[in-house]
């Protein structure tokens, strides 16, 4: 294997023993990082662990075919540009290629280097008004200027991400969480925001309040969780000197410091019922009422609140007052756990690397994607916070200038294997386990192997299996499949 310095753009050469071979080499990396494998099996292995661009096949590699080299990266890796260097003069065989593999090129053999040079570009300039194309079709869909392209400043694997205020994501799923936080950040309702531990509740709450009208005035958090009855009451509507044992001066609650501003209040579900009878108070009529006082006085605060449970299970349980729950959900945003949204974990991974990396004053070359690969398959239980410190204390043990690999992994993240890999196994259906096991392991191997075989076109993918697309939505939330490779 060979690698020139870093550019812009990778190419991935395969084979290239041709008389000017070398020459074709040094032409091209004069514009990209050039990736050179001598055999297919190297070349499989350059695709897995690279973000290549472009893939140049010249037709002389001993232990695979054209055909059959683009027919599987034309399916495992949709997105890079496949050309193909023939020798061959066979019109017939040259079109079944063309037609099997999908190749965006096929060039006759020998080609002058400078040629080829303009070709690739070409090539990849294609790619790039496609992807464009792409791209501003999902900007039109979801247009506003909250979001915009991180293309500019930021790398690789970012292409077609996002950004509302501090929150980076690439899936539909937190696009649509985001746009209904930016249509309910210039009200003044209450927003109930519900989602596991780290899945960015707080960021939320911050990015509602910095896009609304009350963003010059204070932005308060308080977890409610913490804190006994007495001690929260006096957080957030402040007490008079002596109201309790320990209460040696008046002090100021919360509520009246946040005059004008957010109170965001975190793990709303955790409150006595003593407390919700004051907050519902404090939300039909503005009223503060401190601890020891006899007066009442009033604070204009608009509410954010936050739970890692369902705060409708509270109600229905009866923990938790029907009417301050109807009142708190003017909005109700609920964000998904990351291992439903794994098309955010490479932006995700990406960003923070970035981030952290900056801030240890160390340059990293990015992350492998068997890295992601593995990440994607994991549950992160602690969700984008997990991942946050995952990433950290792999960017620590990268070297500078090293991409961040599968060696940096925690083993617990390294031992989940992709589904890909998980069921290349022969064995994975055979282990040990009851015949229902058994049949639910292969159920999920059937399942996935036509998933994978339409790409991940889940109406497809349905109606060949004889299900409906909720029944195939349910296996495959049942069985965690994850899309690999998908583009
Ligand atoms: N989409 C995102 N983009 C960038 N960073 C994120 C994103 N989501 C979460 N984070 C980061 O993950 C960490 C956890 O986020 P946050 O504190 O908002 O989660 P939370 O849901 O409030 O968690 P908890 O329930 O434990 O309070 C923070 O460091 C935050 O910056
Ligand atoms: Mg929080």
């Amino acid at each position: 294997m060979f690698v020139t310095e870093k550019k812009e753009e990778t190419l991935l050469l395969v084979g290239g023993n041709t008389t000017n071979g070398s020459e074709i080499l040094s032409y091209l990396s004069k514009d990209y990082r050039v990736l050179s494998a001598k055999t297919g099996k190297e070349a499989y292995e350059l695709l897995r662990l690279n973000e290549i661009d472009a893939i140049l096949f010249d037709e002389d590699i001993g232990d695979i075919s054209g055909e059959s080299f683009f027919k599987e990266a034309r399916v495992r890796y949709p997105d890079i540009t496949r050309i193909f260097m023939s020798e061959s003069r066979d019109d017939q065989k040259v079109m079944e290629i063309f037609k099997a593999g999908a190749v965006y090129q096929i060039i006759p053999k020998p080609c002058p280097p400078w040629h080829l040079r303009l070709l690739v570009n070409r090539a990849l300039e294609s790619r790039e008004l496609a992807r464009r194309h792409r791209f501003l079709s999902r900007e039109l869909k979801f247009s506003d200027n909250a979001f915009r392209s991180s293309k500019d400043h930021m790398v690789k694997l970012l292409r077609e991400s996002y950004e509302f205020d501090k929150l980076v994501f690439a899936s539909d799923a937190m696009l649509n969480v985001c746009n209904l936080a930016r249509k309910a950040a210039p009200t003044d309702l209450p927003v109930l925001i519900q989602g596991e531990t780290g899945t960015g509740k707080e960021l939320i709450a911050k990015a509602i309040h910095g896009f609304g009208s009350r963003k010059a005035f204070p932005f308060l958090v308080q977890n409610c969780g913490a804190l006994p009855d007495e001690l929260l009451q006096s957080e957030l509507f402040g007490h008079k000197r002596g109201a309790f044992t320990g209460a040696v001066s008046d002090r100021l609650g919360l509520f009246s410091a946040a005059d004008g501003g957010t109170v965001f209040l975190d793990e709303i579900s955790e409150v006595s019922p003593a407390f919700q009878v004051s907050l519902l108070r404090f939300l039909q009529e503005g009223e503060i009422k401190p601890l020891g006082a006899d007066k009442v006085g009033y604070a204009d605060v608009r509410i954010l609140v936050a739970s890692n449970h369902p705060i409708k299970e509270r109600v229905e349980a009866g923990t938790f007052r029907k009417d301050l729950y109807y009142r708190l959900h003017g909005f109700e945003i609920n964000i998904p756990p990351l291992r439903e949204r794994v098309e955010d974990i490479p932006v995700l991974a990406e960003y923070l690397s970035r981030n952290y990396a900056e801030t240890l004053n160390r340059k990293i070359a990015g992350i492998s994607g068997q890295v992601i690969r593995h990440m994607q398959a994991y549950s992160f239980p602690g969700n984008v916070r997990e991942l946050e410190t995952e990433i950290r204390r792999m960017v620590a043990l990268t070297s500078n200038g090293e991409f961040v690999s599968i060696e940096h992994l925690s083993s617990e993240i390294a031992q989940a294997l992709p589904v890909d890999d998980r069921i290349k196994e022969q064995s994975y259906i055979n282990e040990a386990g009851t015949l229902k096991e058994k049949v639910e392991r292969l159920e999920a191997l059937i399942v996935t192997q036509c998933l994978t075989r339409h790409r991940w076109n889940q109406s497809k993918a349905a109606k060949e299996l004889g299900l409906s697309r909720v029944g195939l939505a349910n296996k495959i939330k049942r069985y965690q499949l994850i899309a690999v490779g998908k583009s």
